[in-house]
């Protein structure tokens, strides 16, 4: 049996043939496309990694009206996608426009689609108003275990509101994400050890990672970004042991490296997520800078040539997470809850 323990060590190339076998028998060579709308880059908070924070006043700011993001998914829905991510900024609709969307969506979709939805820390009753309206998943990085650093780089928000969220979110039944960066300033290889092991208590259905990239109108502009083969590593060890959730290969590790989603195919990522935002607005939701989705009309050319290179197939499936799936079945055989 492997555990974290057993893995932190094992030479990447050991990771990666174990890691990518895994992935091969829970999900063939099925590679599933989430197409992610960036709503608005209006944000509330001022997190010191984020290109988009609150501070940042020489971006320009956005708000797709909703009628746009109903349009924006309806084609995306004519492609294939059988998943919508919504993400933005905090605090940039209210919530019961959020409700709104949803609702809209789900008009268009049916339960043949997913929506998952990225808009940060809400409390419950929001929460639950969002899933009643329809939404099926939800991402919320915890981003870092490192208390102090959290602390630090989320200026003024506490750690433990965003794993309550995430408590929150599993309980109301959504199909839950979280994850973390690689290497924001000052972590050091106990913090990297401490974010998997978090991962892992979080018992996530999906778990997104990233490299942490400087943003040079944040206050972290001159630190250095995060080690890609931290990144690989950590895909592979999370692929190892939890063979049934979803991996994606995140846009910032393309950023960062040369043909990064390429490797992290090779490291068990099984989720990848074109950019489906209109053009215009494309440009000004740089939460890092360099952002690979950004500078191509559509970035669906290139992530199928990376799933290819990777030799994996695309996939339009919904493709819930397993994790999830048997999670429902088994509270439904208990008699639910
Ligand atoms: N570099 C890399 N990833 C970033 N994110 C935000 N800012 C950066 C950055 N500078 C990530 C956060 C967030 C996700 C939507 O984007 O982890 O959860």
């Amino acid at each position: 049996m492997h555990t974290l323990d057993t893995l932190i060590d094992l030479p990447l190339e050991e990771l990666k043939s174990m890691a990518a076998k895994t992935c091969a028998e829970h999900f063939d060579a099925k590679v599933y496309l989430r197409a992610l709308l960036e709503i608005s880059n209006r944000c509330s908070k001022n997190c010191a990694y984020c290109g988009i924070n609150a501070s940042n006043t020489k971006v320009p700011r956005y708000k797709m009206e909703v009628s746009e993001i109903v349009e924006c998914v309806k084609k995306a829905f004519n492609e294939g996608y059988r998943t919508f991510v919504l993400q933005s900024g905090e605090g940039a609709y209210s919530d019961s426009d959020i409700a709104r969307i949803i609702e809209s969506i789900k008009q268009i979709t049916g339960e043949q689609a997913a929506l998952t939805l990225s808009l940060g820390v809400r409390p419950l009753d929001v929460y639950r108003l969002w899933k009643e309206a329809g939404a099926n998943r939800y991402l919320l990085r915890f981003e870092t275990s490192n208390q102090k650093i959290f602390r630090l780089v989320k200026q003024g928000h506490e750690p433990e509101e965003r794993l309550r969220a995430l408590e929150d979110l599993k309980s109301l039944g959504y199909e839950t994400g979280t994850g973390f960066l690689i290497g924001l300033p000052e972590e050091s290889e106990e913090d990297f050890y401490n974010n998997l092991k978090l991962t892992l208590s979080l018992k996530p259905h999906m778990t997104g990672i990233g490299p942490f990239i400087p943003h040079p109108e944040t206050a972290l502009g001159s630190c250095e970004a995060g080690n890609f083969s931290l990144v690989m590593r950590a895909t592979a060890i999370l692929r190892i042991l939890r063979p049934d959730i979803n991996i994606p290969a995140s846009t910032a590790s393309s950023t960062l490296a040369k043909e990064g989603r390429v490797a992290l195919f090779g490291c068990g990522a099984n989720v990848v997520m074109p950019n489906v935002t209109p053009a215009r607005y494309r440009n000004a939701y740089e939460l890092y800078p360099g952002k690979v989705s950004t500078d191509m009309r559509n970035d669906f050319d290139r992530i199928k040539r990376s799933i290819h290179a990777a030799g994996k197939v695309i996939s339009f499936e919904r493709g819930d997470s397993p994790a999830h799936t048997s999670e429902l079945h088994h509270h439904v055989s208990k008699g639910g809850k």
